[in-house]
């Protein structure tokens, strides 16, 4: 009988050293007994393995690669043995691993299954909490309790994801560290780590509010996305049961309150009726802003983490519009804040403009999901009309001076002229409740570009940010 204790860490290729010495003496599985260190940083050891290789040659193809990476991740302690099964079957009947009806293939593929969904799971499920640091780059921690081994695999998403962060995961079976760009792993703590209260526990439990629709609630398909395990260090998992509760009267509440967005070329009827008088109009600019972050006008709240208010001098003599939250925006809850705002900045900076009001037609993010990207898209009109509401409240308490129109969609929010801006850009119009609109590219837009043609926008851009900044001083 041989023995193998695997490390559990680099535990995939301590088996493929151990598992192809043994295949290539032809060992049977039931000769070999594997274990699994299940916490720390223990060396790989094994009992008297044979110390070379032996007269057969071991052939692993990469779809047997795969699967047994993935199995043997799994938390059975059975795994490393039924991975070494299929290594040994492989060597003689190349078809098992593809044969559906095989029960061992059956049994590892759904293992591997479970292993992928927990991995998909963790990255779903981590939620960071900000550590005080004295450091140039923010520092989070997370606890999290995977089902199966997965820390190491799942680990280089994170790495990517937020590069631009330390962080540290703690799990039952080790501690992963992302420091200065370096990937480490390290044992698991002793005990689970109290971790801060932290803001994004507020913005997790928005973005779930905003998320769940008291219309659908399925509570069996809730569980099975979110499984009731990974509750209990999930922030906004513990709105779960109010929510439900409230489910009823907020149907109710939807369907009194429902828009339904016009057809495109029902859009000019709309712009002709006049201003409905509304109950609890808002009397303050932050009275408008409490009441735009649970805005259902239209369903672009479903998808999106929050309302982008607009943010800046309420004093100022000048606004810039801007299209929609992007990405960044959405996630921390500020206009301009991706890299269309930092062009943006960058030039306003040139421009020696301070005293601003920078704000958005649309204040939801726009988006399709494309695998893990969110993928910007425009707003229709039906949906620029419902947000000019907030607009003209904005427009209303900031009063500017003049407003500054960036790209088609600001420029169809203010003047209701939808043309394109060809022949528009850097010519002053009236807005619909009467100041002057200076219309501009859009900063996304001049990214889009490359060499000459976006040296022109940009400076383009420049030129209407100082005319702008001249009006307003
Ligand atoms: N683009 C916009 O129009 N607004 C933002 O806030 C960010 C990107």
């Amino acid at each position: 009988m041989y023995r193998v204790h695997l490390p559990g860490r680099s535990t995939n290729a301590a088996w493929r050293d151990a598992a192809r010495r043994l295949a290539s003496h032809r060992i049977l599985a039931e000769k070999v007994e594997w274990t699994r260190e299940l916490a720390g940083t223990g060396l790989f050891g094994f009992d008297p393995l044979p110390a070379n290789d032996g007269a057969y040659e071991v052939t692993a193809s990469k779809a047997l690669i795969d699967l047994t990476g993935a199995v043997l991740c799994h938390s059975d302690p059975q795994a490393p043995a039924l991975a070494y099964r299929l290594l040994l079957r492989h060597q003689y009947d190349r078809r098992a691993l593809s044969n559906p009806a095989d029960p061992l293939t059956q049994r590892l593929r759904r293992m591997e299954k479970s292993v992928r969904r927990d991995i998909h799971k963790m990255h779903a499920f981590v939620r960071f909490r900000e550590l005080p640091t004295e450091g140039l780059r923010r520092s989070f921690a997370a606890w999290f309790e995977p089902q199966h081994f997965i820390t190491e695999r799942a680990a280089g998403f994170f790495a990517v994801r937020f590069a631009d962060m330390d962080w540290l995961i703690a799990t039952p079976d080790m501690t992963v560290t992302f420091r200065d760009g370096v990937l480490g792993f390290g044992p698991a703590p002793q005990q689970r780590p109290d971790l801060p209260d932290d803001a994004s526990e507020a913005l997790w439990a928005t973005y779930f509010r905003n998320i769940f629709n008291p219309a659908r609630v399925k509570i069996s398909a809730m569980k099975s996305e979110m499984p009731v395990k990974y509750w209990k260090n999930l922030p906004e998992t513990r709105l779960i049961p109010q929510m439900l509760a409230e489910a009823d009267a907020r149907v109710a509440a939807m369907r009194a309150a429902m828009p339904t967005d016009p057809p495109q070329r029902a859009t000019r009827i709309l712009d002709k009726l006049p201003a409905m008088p509304v109950a609890n109009m808002p009397e303050t600019l932050d009275q408008a802003r409490d009441a735009a972050m649970s805005c259902t006008r239209c369903d672009l709240c479903q998808a999106a983490t929050q309302t982008v208010w607009g943010e800046g001098d309420l004093n100022a003599a000048l606004m810039i519009v801007g299209e929609q939250p992007g990405d960044q925006e959405d996630l921390q809850g500020r206009p301009f804040v991706g890299p269309a705002g930092t062009l943006l900045r960058e030039l306003m900076e040139e421009a020696e403009i301070s005293a601003v009001w920078l704000t958005n037609a649309v204040k939801h993010f726009k988006f399709k999901p494309r695998g893990k990207l969110r993928l910007h898209q425009n707003p229709n009109r039906g949906e620029v009309q419902h947000c000019r509401w907030w607009l003209d409240l904005e427009r209303r308490f900031v009063a500017p001076r003049l407003t500054l129109a960036l790209g088609a969609t600001a420029a169809y929010a203010l003047t209701g002229n939808p043309g394109p801006l060809q022949n528009r850009r850097g010519q002053s119009e009236q807005a619909m409740d009467g100041g002057p609109v200076l219309i501009s590219w859009h900063p996304s837009y001049i990214l889009r570009l490359s060499g000459k043609e976006a040296q022109s926008a940009r400076s383009m851009l420049l030129q209407d940010l100082r005319h702008a900044a001249r009006i307003t001083i």
